[in-house]
């Protein structure tokens, strides 16, 4: 069982040392929106892909929240090194923390690995229309790989990219059911160290 988050649990910490900031909740929750949004259409535009094309709205969507939340992660992560995240509860089985703590390292090595992915998958082709970001600035390009790879480092960047996709879909359903868990089961606190106002 899990303990739940209190001063016993937690050790002399303030109060402020029990939730995460407003930064960290804001960046969380907004890039959860994205991602979610991101797989949707990355799942809904598949078969508009297979011809190799990258200029339909849902592609635009789907880049341009994709790269927003590349640009997200790393003002998180730099947010994240300078500010203590709020610590586990003591009570918490060793299994259950380094389980947390791999899937958050996991998350932030995807959320940077897969946009980054994509960027070269719109970028590998030197005569394909430019992506546009929300259709307001064009996705600056990546510097294309020599001529005679570029069709071999686009299928095997774009089939790296679409699998760890997926890995990133299975990893959100992990995390939500742990959240969800926390919340509804365990009722432990842990939930609302991420949730706005309580
Ligand atoms: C959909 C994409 C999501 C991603 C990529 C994501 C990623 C993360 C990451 C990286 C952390 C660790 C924060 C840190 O300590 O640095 C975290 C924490 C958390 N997430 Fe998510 N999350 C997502 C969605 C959700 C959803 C939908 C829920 C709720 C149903 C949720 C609930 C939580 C909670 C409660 C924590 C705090 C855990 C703790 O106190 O240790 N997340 N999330
Ligand atoms: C967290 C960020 C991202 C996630 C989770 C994600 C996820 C996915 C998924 C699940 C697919 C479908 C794969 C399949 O069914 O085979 C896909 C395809 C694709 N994504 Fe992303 N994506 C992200 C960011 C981006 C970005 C930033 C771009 C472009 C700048 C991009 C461009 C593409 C393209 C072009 C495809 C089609 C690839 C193909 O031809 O097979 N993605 N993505």
């Amino acid at each position: 069982m899990t303990a739940a988050i209190d001063d016993k649990g937690m050790g002399a910490l303030g109060a402020a040392d029990r939730r995460y900031n407003g930064v960290a909740m804001t960046l969380h929750w907004v890039t959860a929106l994205f991602v979610l949004l991101i797989l949707a259409t990355g799942l809904a535009m598949t078969p508009l892909t297979e011809g190799g094309r990258t200029t339909d709205t849902l592609v635009m969507l789907h880049a341009s929240f994709g790269f927003s939340v590349l640009i997200l992660t790393v003002l998180r992560i730099g947010w994240r090194l300078t500010n203590r995240p709020p610590k586990l509860p003591g009570g918490m089985p060793a299994a259950e923390r380094w389980g947390a703590k791999i899937a958050h390292f996991l998350f932030y090595a995807l959320l940077i690995v897969i946009p980054l992915g994509g960027w070269v998958v719109v970028s590998v082709t030197p005569d394909q229309a430019p992506v546009q970001w929300f259709g307001v600035a064009e996705l600056p390009r990546l510097p294309p790989p020599p001529p005679d790879q570029q069709k071999l480092v686009a299928e095997r960047v774009a089939d790296l990219h679409g699998t760890l996709g997926y890995v990133m879909l299975a990893l959100v359903t992990i995390h939500v059911a742990a959240a969800l868990r926390h919340a509804f089961i365990l009722k432990d606190g842990l939930f609302n160290r991420m949730w706005p106002g309580r």
